[in-house]
């Protein structure tokens, strides 16, 4: 297609501006004849998960499409499903540019991109005005400046926010950007936080008379230990799903090259063995429990197929999209 064209010039600019001037044109060509550019009609291949039929297994993964701006678009390249966000409760500029970087001969990226999003108000307003016949996940998380200990309270009101407009909600607390948040992965404070979103579902289930699943996404830096108790937490608190993973912190996969050392989370190539050990691992614990969502470093069909092996349900990518193109989803949905 024409990402082999586009993708050099695309990257010869810097990756956030790659992005803004991608956004730009997918938003001018959505809903217009040009829109059979990156129009890709792929077969059905329904899965069911979390209690969802889900068109293909294979999800936008969180991130790219924070403000929820271009759902049409990649709907229209062959996602079964799309996770907007992560979103928080107040818009937020994010860290200082540059926050996102191209690790190129590993197929990877760093981004320290900090939760740069127009705040969850906007994000609902661009999903009532979408169209998109998948399953919309919304993935919420807490601003900056709200201290780690009130964290939970962002994530209830985001759930508020968007509980009637989302088909799951993803609740992230893997990002290694905001300061302390990977800390509400563990013991009293996961539990504390698992406890009060599973009555907040219950009591927005009521209000209103549809149950939306909530899965929990997780880092791939975490000990046997951690991942055990992380599983047995999920269970406990009946939580629907758990997305693994986020990016990580490790670098001994990329030491030596260009831009290695930036600060923030790497994704891609480098960080798929890890994510699918730690797929593996949680479905051994989990015994079919709950679904896992599988994420991290997939750039083909056999890439996505381990994490499938290794006991995923459905599947996300991010950076091997940015890589391979539009191109990658027709192969996966095609040949899973
Ligand atoms: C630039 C960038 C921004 C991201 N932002 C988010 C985010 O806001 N929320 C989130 O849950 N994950 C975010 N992620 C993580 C991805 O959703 C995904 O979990 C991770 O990149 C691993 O998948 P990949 O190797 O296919 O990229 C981001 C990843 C990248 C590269």
């Amino acid at each position: 297609m024409f990402y082999p064209i586009v993708r050099p010039a695309l990257f010869k600019l810097d990756p956030e501006r790659a992005h803004e001037l991608t956004f730009q044109q997918l938003r001018l060509i959505s809903g217009t004849p040009f829109e059979g550019l990156i129009r890709q009609n792929l077969p059905a291949r329904p899965v069911t998960c979390m209690g969802l039929t889900f068109k293909n297994a294979l999800g936008l993964a969180a991130g790219l499409d924070k403000n929820a701006e271009c759902i049409h678009a990649f709907g229209a390249m062959g996602f079964g499903f799309i996770e907007v966000g992560t979103v928080t409760p107040r818009p937020q500029a994010g860290n200082d540019k540059p926050r996102m970087f191209r690790l190129v001969e590993a197929e990877g990226i760093i981004n320290r991109m900090g939760f740069n999003n127009l705040g969850v108000d906007h994000l609902v307003e661009n999903v009532k005005k979408a169209r998109f016949n998948g399953i919309l996940g919304i993935n919420i998380g807490k601003n900056k400046d709200t201290p780690v200990e009130q964290g939970k309270e962002d994530y209830l009101t985001c759930m508020e926010k968007v509980y009637a407009h989302a088909g799951y909600i993803a609740v992230n607390i893997s990002s290694p950007n905001t300061p302390g948040l990977r800390t509400l992965q563990y013991g009293e404070a996961l539990d504390d936080l698992l406890a009060s979103i599973k009555l907040k579902q219950k009591e927005l289930e009521k209000r209103h008379l549809k149950y939306v699943p909530v899965a929990v996404k997780i880092a791939p830096d975490l000990s046997e230990e951690e991942l055990i108790q992380i599983a047995d937490s999920l269970v406990r608190h009946q939580i629907d799903g758990v997305i693994a993973t986020n990016t990580t912190l490790d670098r001994s996969l990329v030491s030596g090259l260009k831009h290695s050392e930036e600060a923030g989370g790497l994704s891609g190539r480098p960080v798929q063995t890890r994510s699918t050990e730690v797929i593996r691992r949680l479905s051994a614990e989990l015994q079919g429990r709950l679904p896992i969502i599988g994420v991290g470093g997939i750039d083909s069909l056999v890439a996505a197929r381990e994490k499938i092996t290794a006991g995923a349900s459905l599947v996300q990518i991010y950076s091997g999209f940015i890589y391979k193109g539009p191109s990658l989803i027709k192969d996966i949905v095609t040949h899973l």
